[in-house]
């Protein structure tokens, strides 16, 4: 396949227009049977916030039937969300990779990340397993995201990533709180006792 688009990867903007343009291309040569669109925007997407939005806007796009309109909503649409990491976006790579040995970390998580922002241990009383293990990047991506926050996965999904759904969801709290974000009542980081409560 010739596209490749993991949201961690470190492409430019400049970059992922033409990818795109290379993806309508593709589109057009696949035909537009719904069921196409929908496996290569997914294979195209994966990762991304809500595919059936995109679908809803490529659908769009495609009745159109204007190559040149589409491509440029894809990449405004590229443009509006890709948030940057401002280290990343401002090239300063070598703040927390060793650029002299394969680009491995300087030093690990979350210390690599505590250089900039507030330690979370000395906030909280309790922290949340993958603070606390320094796993910031099973939520975050260092360099940049389609999601706020730079996070990999949005809503129940960046959770249910790790907790297990069924013994979740069959909790009396749990059972009826439908699609709310689990962070609506839970910090992510840490919080006073291990129900991590805001
Ligand atoms: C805020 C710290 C930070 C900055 C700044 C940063 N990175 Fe990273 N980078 C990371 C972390 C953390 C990982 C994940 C490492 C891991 O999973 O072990 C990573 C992973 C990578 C990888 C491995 C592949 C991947 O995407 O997971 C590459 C390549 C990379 N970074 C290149 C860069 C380049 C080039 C820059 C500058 C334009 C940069 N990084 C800036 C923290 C950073
Ligand atoms: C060289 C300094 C630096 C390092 C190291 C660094 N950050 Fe940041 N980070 C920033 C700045 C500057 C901002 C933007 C201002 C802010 O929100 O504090 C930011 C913002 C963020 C945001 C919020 C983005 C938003 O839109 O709300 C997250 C999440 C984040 N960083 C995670 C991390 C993680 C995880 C690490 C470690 C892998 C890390 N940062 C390491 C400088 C850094
Ligand atoms: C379980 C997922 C998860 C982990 C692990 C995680 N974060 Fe976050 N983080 C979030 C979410 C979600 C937000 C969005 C704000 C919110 O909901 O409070 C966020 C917000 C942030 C912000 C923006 C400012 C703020 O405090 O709200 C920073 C900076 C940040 N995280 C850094 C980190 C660092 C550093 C680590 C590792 C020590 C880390 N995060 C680990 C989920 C996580
Ligand atoms: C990277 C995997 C991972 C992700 C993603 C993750 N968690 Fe966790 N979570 C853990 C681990 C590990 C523990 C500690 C488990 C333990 O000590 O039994 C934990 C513990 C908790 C606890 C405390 C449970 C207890 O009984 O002590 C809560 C509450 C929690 N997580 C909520 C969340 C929420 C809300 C999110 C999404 C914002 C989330 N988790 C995402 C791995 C994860
Ligand atoms: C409406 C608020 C609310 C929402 C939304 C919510 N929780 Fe909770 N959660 C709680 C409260 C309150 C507790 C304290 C213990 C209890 O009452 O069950 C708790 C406890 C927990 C615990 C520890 C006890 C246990 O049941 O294992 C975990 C883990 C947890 N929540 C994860 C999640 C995840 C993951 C999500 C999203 C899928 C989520 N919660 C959504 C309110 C909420």
């Amino acid at each position: 396949m010739l596209i490749e688009f993991p949201h961690t990867s470190f492409k430019s903007s400049k970059k992922k227009f033409v990818s795109l343009l290379l993806f309508v291309m593709l589109l057009f040569q696949l035909g537009c049977s719904p069921a196409n669109r929908i496996r290569v925007l997914s294979f195209f997407f994966d990762g991304v916030t809500d595919p059936s939005e995109k679908v809803a806007a490529v659908s769009d796009s495609l009745n159109s039937a204007d190559t040149t309109s589409m491509a440029q909503n894809l990449a405004a649409e590229v443009a509006v969300q890709t948030h940057f990491h401002p280290p990343y976006r401002d090239k300063q790579c070598n703040t927390c990779h060793d650029q002299s040995s394969m680009g491995k970390l300087k030093i690990l998580q979350p210390d690599l990340c505590y250089q900039c922002h507030d330690n979370f241990s000395l906030q909280y009383k309790v922290l949340h397993g993958p603070v606390g293990g320094g796993q910031c990047n099973m939520c975050h991506s260092p360099h940049m995201s389609e999601n706020p926050a730079l996070t990999i996965r949005v809503g129940q999904d960046l959770c249910l990533y790790c907790h297990e759904s069924s013994s979740i969801l069959k909790t009396v709290t749990h059972q009826n709180i439908g699609e709310v974000n689990c962070t609506t009542c839970h910090n992510p980081h840490g919080g006073t006792d291990n129900n991590l409560l805001r």
